[in-house]
């Protein structure tokens, strides 16, 4: 529970900013939020992000332990910064931050094809903005269509 609150406290940085601007809805996070099935990562992404976790990951991880329902307890309606941000901050566990943003990027990828996610014809995005609006579905989450923001941020 902790890294997701540190991972609010870090969208909320990340946005404030933008908030000064007279964006579109969209990107002040009300717009429509994509699921992690919409073909959101490419399949040379997921690659490479496997030959990172090969490496540098499998010491420690299987592939298999961040996959199924324990992991999606974890993670599952979770946006994909959050979990981009606490790879990045936390792994590897024993060197964290050691990884090129690039390969953090590649590894979610990677944990997103372990999970049966669809790849498609674009790469996950880069920033901040574009990762915080991608939610990590299951089919539970995907019916329940819970909106991340609401989620994340209670609306109290
Ligand atoms: C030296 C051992 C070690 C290495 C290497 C390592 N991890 Fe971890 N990882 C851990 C431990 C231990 C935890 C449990 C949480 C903690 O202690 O911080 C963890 C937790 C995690 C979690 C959260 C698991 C969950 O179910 O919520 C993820 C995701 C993760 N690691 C991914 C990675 C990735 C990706 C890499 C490679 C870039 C990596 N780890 C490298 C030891 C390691």
């Amino acid at each position: 529970m902790e890294r997701l609150i540190a991972g609010g406290a870090r969208i909320l940085i990340a946005v404030l900013p933008l908030l000064a601007l007279p964006l579109p809805a969209e990107a002040q996070g009300r717009g429509p939020v994509r699921s992690s099935r919409d073909g959101v990562y490419t399949a040379v992404q997921a690659a490479r992000g496997s030959d990172t976790f090969a490496t540098i990951c499998t010491g420690c991880h299987t592939p298999e332990s961040h996959t199924g329902p324990v992991f999606m307890g974890s993670w599952g309606g979770s946006s994909l910064w959050d979990l981009f941000i606490y790879l990045s901050e936390q792994m590897p566990k024993t060197d964290p931050g050691t990884l090129s943003a690039r390969e953090y990027l590649q590894v979610v990828a990677y944990i997103l094809e372990l999970n049966g996610m669809p790849a498609g014809s674009a790469e996950l995005p880069a920033d901040s903005a574009g990762l915080s609006r991608i939610r990590l579905d299951t089919a539970k989450a995907a019916d329940a269509a819970i909106p991340i923001n609401t989620r994340r941020r209670g609306e109290s």
